[in-house]
């Protein structure tokens, strides 16, 4: 994920050359990783108290933990890591032309870390500043271990629906913008584009990286004021909370397990079965538990119990690896 920043040669196409230039991070900067790695996988923007904004392609596939480090400037420095406790990600996003590309990740702390102010503004006329320890290679891979910084300008929508292709579905919701020799590339995800050091941008996807005439895009964060706001306030969706809950680490006969939220049945079901083992887990002021039962040779069954219901694994479930 990254901010990529590359600059172009004009005579020599197989010369990489970096567009931008190291910074230091502001303090709303998030890099999401995988817990026990050194390197992120993208970048988002601290909004609120224990709360982040990134893309929705960043975390919708997520297959484990993650967690955070906030105002990250180099990676050879990293604060403690910070735990996600949930993932909501945009109810309309849309996986292929990747429209609606926002989710909101609620954290167990901040830190009090100085929050980044949504954008208002509908329209940017001047530079945008993109920050991200994304790709910096045009062609091939350089991971920077200091942020880079890099600005770029946004592309009316209708010039950038014209180009066609993937930028067909293009909507107002997001924003295009390029740059001669600066663009965001692999890495940048989700984090920050800024206006005025407020967050109007959030990365998204691009064709390639550092083509001046195949814009970047961008999630327009001003489109998704109310949204966040709702979801800040509201109690999170039984998925969300089976995820949250289910990534605390649960053992069991000394072995660890792991499996997504997205395995769980949304429908209630009974159940008179008798749990192997329980967890009890407490999110946001409330006590949920979990319970592990067994359904046959090396099957397994995760249930999730919250306001009288019963939530459960759709199919037996016989994931459990060590560690
Ligand atoms: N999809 C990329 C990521 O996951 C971001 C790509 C942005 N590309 C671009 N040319 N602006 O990190």
């Amino acid at each position: 994920m990254v901010i990529f920043l590359k600059a172009c040669s004009q005579e020599s196409a197989h010369l990489d050359v970096i567009g931008g230039e190291p910074a230091a991070a502001p303090p709303f900067f998030v890099a999401l990783h995988e817990p026990g790695e050194s390197s992120p996988f993208c970048g988002g923007t601290l909004i609120g108290k224990n709360l982040a904004v990134t893309a929705a392609h960043c975390v919708s596939n997520a297959s484990g933990p993650i967690e955070v480090w906030l105002g990250v400037s180099d990676l050879k420095n990293r604060p403690e890591p910070i735990r996600v406790e949930a993932v909501r990600v945009h109810p309309q996003y849309h996986n292929r032309r990747f429209q609606h590309d926002v989710a909101l990740l609620f954290l167990e702390r901040d830190n009090g870390n100085e929050t980044a102010a949504m954008s208002v503004k509908g329209r940017a006329e001047e530079p945008l500043h993109l920050l991200g320890f994304g790709n910096t290679s045009r062609k091939g891979h350089t991971y920077p271990d200091q942020i880079q910084s890099a600005y770029v300008n946004e592309v009316p929508a209708y010039e950038c629906e014209a180009l066609g292709g993937p930028y067909k579905f293009v909507i107002g919701q997001q924003i295009c913008a390029s740059a001669p020799l600066s663009d965001s590339c692999d890495g940048d995800s989700g984090g920050p584009l800024l206006l005025q050091g407020q967050l109007y941008g959030i990365v998204s996807w691009g064709t390639g990286c550092g083509d001046p005439t195949q814009p970047g895009v961008y999630t327009r964060a001003a489109s998704y004021r109310e949204w966040i706001e709702t979801e800040r306030n509201a109690r999170l969706p039984i998925e969300e909370l089976a995820y949250a809950v289910f990534y605390y680490p649960l053992v069991h006969d000394g072995r660890q397990f792991t499996a997504g939220y997205h395995l769980w049945k949304e429908e209630a079901l009974p159940s008179q079965e008798e749990a192997l083992e329980a967890w009890t887990r407490s999110y946001r002021g409330q006590e949920y538990v979990l319970r592990l039962l067994k359904v046959g040779p090396q099957r397994y069954r995760f249930e999730f119990r919250a306001d009288g219901k019963v939530f459960s694994t759709p199919a037996p479930y016989s994931k459990i690896g060590p560690g």
